[in-house]
């Protein structure tokens, strides 16, 4: 899978794409990143990249030339998208990363200071994309977050357990909580049935762990999740708990 990253800091990458699974996939050829100085493609003496917003306002505005120009300086893959990353953007899920963990190339556009002029958006932009309701400095983080997720997918990138945690959550639920040794830490116990050895029940434990932590930090992914009966019936004890509690 292959990166093109337009920005104006191309080394606020730099840590990212040394350490890690980022690291090992480059190191693999699983994965290539080109960061691209949006700066390189400014005509003017002073190589500005930004100018102030018509119709005022505060702030600057990246410029659309540049940006362009950058865009087009880039080689095509046959399957290659362009992302702009933006607070107005389609909130990123994991559903999203796997969608995009199809395409050979995603052309990543970093917006900085206010926004950037909208005819980029309308002339080469497929996609916009958001890590969430808040605004960042730029889009550099935002990219990074999408690096991140989208390494995790690429085939032998990760070995057998990690992807096994993947599939937990593509089922919609949070993780159970995990432990290691030792199994007396400060006067809590690591529970009884993860050092059983019955894999069964440990299997057992862990699904309702899962279902605990939905219901209890986010119903809202209950909704989407693949249930079993077995599922259902433990939710429906967990809300009858919790009403009972609350009386
Ligand atoms: N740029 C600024 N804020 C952002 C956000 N929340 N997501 C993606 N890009 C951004």
């Amino acid at each position: 899978m292959q990166f093109d990253i337009l920005t104006i800091f191309p080394e606020f990458f730099e840590s990212s794409l040394k350490t890690s699974l980022l690291a090992k996939a480059l190191a693999q050829k699983k994965l290539s990143v080109h960061l691209h100085n949006i700066r390189d493609f400014t005509e003017d003496k002073h190589h500005s990249v930004d100018d102030i917003p018509y119709g005022g306002g505060a702030g600057m505005v990246l410029k659309p030339d540049p940006v362009i120009r950058a865009i087009e300086s880039i080689p095509k893959l046959k399957k290659s998208r362009s992302i702009l990353l933006t607070p107005k953007g389609a909130l990123l899920n994991q559903q999203k990363i796997v969608d995009l963990a199809q395409w050979d190339q995603l052309i990543l556009v970093c917006g900085r200071y206010e926004g950037i002029d909208d005819r980029v958006r309308e002339l080469a932009i497929d996609e916009e994309i958001s890590i969430g309701d808040y605004i960042l400095n730029g889009g550099e983080a935002a990219a990074v977050v999408l690096l991140d997720a989208l390494v995790r997918l690429i085939p032998g990138v990760l070995g057998n357990e990690a992807s096994a945690a993947f599939d937990s959550f593509s089922h919609g639920l949070l993780e159970y909580p995990q432990y290691t040794r030792p199994p007396e830490f400060r006067g809590l116990e690591v529970p009884k049935v993860l050092l059983s050895g019955h894999h069964k029940n440990i299997e057992a434990w862990r699904r309702q762990e899962m279902l605990k932590a939905t219901y209890e930090r986010r119903p809202d992914l209950l909704q989407k999740a693949v249930l079993t009966e077995e599922d259902e019936t433990f939710l429906k004890e967990l809300q009858k708990e919790k009403k009972e509690g609350r009386q």
